[in-house]
C-alpha cells in the first residue's frame, strides 16, 4: 500500500507534545509517514491548547488555512485534537464543518479505527469521553531525535483551582504503572535519549499501588543510561520531605523545580483554591534549599484573577522580590469556561491586567540576570543539545539547575557533559569557556 503523509501541529503544554508523539506513533505504525509541510500532507492533525482564550483564538485562525488547503485538495482529512476539542467540539463542528475528526486527550487509542472507518464511510467521526482509566499503557511514541524525551507518568487533574479547565479537559486524575514508565524509559535510552522529563498535571502527586513520586524517580534513575531526570509540573502543596530528600541524595535529578506560584497574596490564593498560604509558599522555599542549597527554582504568576487589587498585586511583586525566581511563565487571567472564577466579578480592567503584567516581566527580568551575573567565575556542568541559535560554531547546553549556557565548540558533541567556568550573562542565557 502507497504510504500517506501526515502533518501534526501541537499548542499548549508539554504534556501535549508528548500526546502528539503518541499519535504520530499510531500513525506511523499506520503506514503513515510524517512531512513538515502541511501543504503535503494527507491528513492534518492540530493537537490544541484550552489554558487561555488566546491558545483558542490561534488555533481557530490556523483551521482557517488548512480549510483552504482542504479546498484545493478534498481528500486531506483535518484533526482537531487535544484539549479544544474536549472542550469545544460543538463550536468546531457548527463553525468549521470541513474538520473530520475530533479527538479529545482520552481517545488516541480510537485513531487508528477511526481512521480505517473514515475512509469507509467519510462521516465526521467525534470521540472525547474522558476516561478514569486511559493512560496508554503500551502504546510508544514515536519521537524525533534529540536529547531530552518527555514521558507522561500521571494524566488529569483533582486539584481544582479556579481558574483553570485542565480538569475539566483532561478529566481524573490518574498514574501509570512503574513498570511501563520504567520500560518506556528503556525504550527512549536505546533510542538515543538522555535526559528523561517526567509529565504529570500534577507530577508529584503520582501514585501506582505503594509507590510515590519519590519511589518512581529512584526507579527511572536506575535505568543504566539515563544521565539527568526532569519533572514537572509539581504542585506546592504535595512538595514532601521524601521528594526532596531523594533529589538530595539521587545525583542524576536536575536541581529544579518549576514551583507554580500563581499569586503573593493570601487571600487571593484562597479564592484561586491554592490550598497554601503565602507564608506556606515561603516556608516550602526555604525548604528546599535546605535539602538542595543550588536548587534553581521557576514559577508560573497569574496577574488580574477577579477581584485581584492593587494591594493584592503588590503582594505578588514583593514575593517575587523575596524568592528571586530563577525564572517566571507570567500570564494575564483569562476566564475559561466550567470554572468556578468564570462566575466571580472580573474587576480588573484589561489595560490594568496589562500594566501589571508588564511590571512583572520587567521585575523577572531584573532579577534573572541579577541572579546569572552572580554566577560569573563559578563553574557548570553542561549537557550539550545543539546548536546554538547565533551561531553553528557554538553549542547551546543546559546546567542541571535547567539555566541555559552558550559555549564555543571544542570538539564536544550533543549528549556530552562539559564542565565550563561561566563569563557573562545575558537575559537567561549564561556564555561559559572551557577549563583550563
Ligand atoms: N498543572 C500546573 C499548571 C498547568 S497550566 C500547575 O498546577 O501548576 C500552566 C499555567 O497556566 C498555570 O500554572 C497558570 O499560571 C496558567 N493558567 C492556568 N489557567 C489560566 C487562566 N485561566 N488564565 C491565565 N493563566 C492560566
Ligand atoms: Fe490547573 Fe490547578 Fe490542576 Fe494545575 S493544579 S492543572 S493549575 S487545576
Ligand atoms: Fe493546554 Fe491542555 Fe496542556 S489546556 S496547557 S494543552 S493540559
Amino acid at each position: 500500500m502507497k504510504s500517506r503523509r501526515y502533518y501534526i501541529e501541537t499548542y499548549g503544554c508539554q504534556m501535549n507534545e508528548y500526546d502528539s508523539e503518541l499519535v504520530a506513533g499510531i500513525l506511523e505504525e499506520k503506514n503513515y509517514q510524517s512531512v513538515e509541510d502541511f501543504h503535503n500532507a494527507d491528513a492534518i492533525f492540530v493537537n490544541t491548547c484550552a489554558i487561555r482564550e488566546g491558545a483558542e483564538q490561534r488555533v481557530m485562525s490556523r483551521l482557517g488555512q488548512y480549510k483552504k488547503r482542504k479546498e484545493d485538495a478534498p481528500n486531506t482529512i483535518i484533526g482537531v485534537l487535544g484539549c479544544m476539542a474536549q472542550n469545544l467540539k460543538d463550536k468546531i463542528l457548527t463553525e468549521k464543518p470541513f474538520v473530520d475528526f475530533v479527538l479529545g486527550p482520552d481517545a488516541y487509542r480510537n485513531l487508528s479505527n477511526m481512521l480505517d472507518q473514515y475512509h469507509k464511510d467519510e462521516e465526521t467521526l467525534i470521540n472525547t469521553r474522558l476516561s478514569r482509566h486511559e493512560v496508554y499503557e503500551g502504546m510508544f511514541p514515536s519521537r524525533k531525535e534529540g536529547i531530552n524525551a518527555w514521558i507522561a507518568i500521571t494524566r488529569g487533574c483533582d486539584k481544582f483551582c479556579t481558574f483553570c479547565i485542565v480538569p475539566y479537559t483532561r478529566g481524573r486524575e490518574r498514574s501509570r504503572s512503574v513498570e511501563s514508565i520504567v520500560d518506556e524509559v528503556k525504550r527512549v535510552v536505546d533510542e538515543g535519549f538522555v535526559e528523561i522529563t517526567l509529565l504529570g498535571q500534577n507530577v508529584n502527586s503520582y501514585q501506582y499501588e505503594n509507590s510515590g513520586f519519590p519511589e518512581l524517580l529512584d526507579a527511572v534513575s536506575e535505568v543504566e543510561g539515563v544521565r539527568r531526570i526532569r519533572y514537572t509540573s509539581p504542585h506546592p502543596q504535595d512538595i514532601d520531605d521524601d521528594l526532596l530528600e531523594v533529589m538530595r541524595d539521587n545525583p542524576k535529578i536536575c536541581n529544579h523545580i518549576h514551583l507554580p506560584l500563581q499569586s503573593g497574596s493570601t487571600e487571593v490564593l484562597e479564592r484561586m483554591n491554592r490550598t497554601y498560604t503565602r507564608e506556606e509558599y515561603l516556608r516550602l522555599v526555604d525548604r528546599i534549599y535546605e535539602y538542595l542549597p543550588d536548587c534553581g527554582i521557576s514559577t508560573d504568576i497569574i496577574v488580574g484573577f477577579p477581584g485581584e487589587t492593587e494591594e493584592q498585586f503588590m503582594e505578588t511583586v514583593s514575593m517575587m522580590r523575596q524568592v528571586r525566581f530563577d525564572n517566571a511563565f507570567m500570564f494575564k487571567y483569562s476566564a475559561r469556561p466550567y470554572t468556578k472564577a468564570i462566575e466571580f466579578e472580573d474587576t480588573v480592567p484589561d489595560e490594568v491586567k496589562s500594566d501589571r503584567l508588564q511590571h512583572i516581566i520587567d521585575l523577572q527580568n531584573e532579577i534573572t540576570l541579577e541572579k546569572n551575573r552572580e554566577l560569573i567565575g563559578t563553574t557548570a556542568q553542561v549537557l550539550v543539545e545543539k546548536d546554538s541559535k547565533k551561531s553553528d560554531k557554538q553549542w547551546m547546553g543546559r546546567t542541571d539547575e535547567n539555566r541555559i549556557v552558550v559555549f564555543d565548540k571544542n570538539g564536544e558533541l550533543p549528549r556530552d557533559v562539559v564542565p565550563l567556568r561561566i563569563y557573562d550573562a545575558q537575559g537567561v542565557t549564561l556564555f561559559g569557556e572551557h577549563l583550563n
